[in-house]
């Protein structure tokens, strides 16, 4: 591969397919029709999904972009039933506070039409918890750590749904408790959980309409 030095630098000639406008559009429409398809659920199938697949989807979101190219992340992928059921058990405690709260009205109708659960099954029927964790540079924090682990994690949802699969992304609410079952060292913090398999036989989700362009760009041409 041909390569340059800049300023000291080494750079690599970088060679990529590229199409005519009306390709780009139908494959940017495409893509879109695609993604419009993908769904979190908790209706999971309890079929096993192979390690080896678990593997090509890390390793896609590993090629997000990342502040300094630091790729701040680590994808803890679990299978093992006694983490599954510990992390499952700590999200219902979770959310049973947030039901108690006395201003859980106000959010519960914020929520609608979703109906937060109290039942987190999904998370030991899911056969893989992929528990993306961000790592801190101690003392400091690793440049724009949290916008490149967003970012990783969107790549990872849509490798999920390219590969015929389903995810439910899950909010850590007790991440201290979930980095010692994981015995995660003290610079990492544990970011997002999110549950990957097949969806079940009868797998039903809220029925959602997504914001249209107007209520989501503005353009300054
Ligand atoms: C950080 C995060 C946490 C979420 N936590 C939950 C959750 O606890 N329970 C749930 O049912 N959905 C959860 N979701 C999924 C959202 O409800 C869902 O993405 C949204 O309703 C849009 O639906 P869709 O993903 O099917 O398009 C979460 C999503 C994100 C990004």
């Amino acid at each position: 591969m041909k390569e340059k030095n800049i300023n000291g630098y080494i750079f690599q000639l970088y060679k990529k397919d590229t199409y005519d406008t009306p390709q780009v559009i139908k494959k940017s429409a495409d893509f879109l029709r695609f993604m419009e398809k993908r769904r979190s659920v908790t209706g999971f199938s309890d079929k096993y999904v192979p390690r080896e697949v678990i593997e090509n989807l890390v390793l896609t979101a590993s090629t997000a972009p990342s502040g300094g190219h630091k790729q701040p992340w680590t994808f803890c992928a679990v299978s093992n039933n006694d983490i599954k059921l510990g992390i499952r058990l700590e999200a219902e405690k979770a959310e049973k506070e947030i039901h108690q709260d006395p201003g859980a009205e106000v959010w519960l109708k914020e929520m609608y039409p979703l109906q937060p659960i109290t039942d987190k099954s999904f998370l030991e029927t899911a056969p893989w918890l992929i528990v993306v964790c961000k790592q801190k540079g101690l003392p400091q924090e690793i440049f724009h750590a949290t916008e490149s682990l967003g970012i990783a994690s969107g790549m990872l949802l849509t490798a999920i749904h390219n590969a015929g699969l389903v995810a439910m992304t899950h909010g850590i609410s007790s991440a201290q408790t979930i980095k010692a079952m994981l015995g995660r060292p003290a610079n990492e913090e544990p970011f997002l959980v999110i549950a990957v398999g097949y969806p079940g036989e009868e797998c039903y989700v809220p029925k959602l309409i997504r914001k249209g362009l107007k209520d989501i760009a503005v353009f300054y041409e």
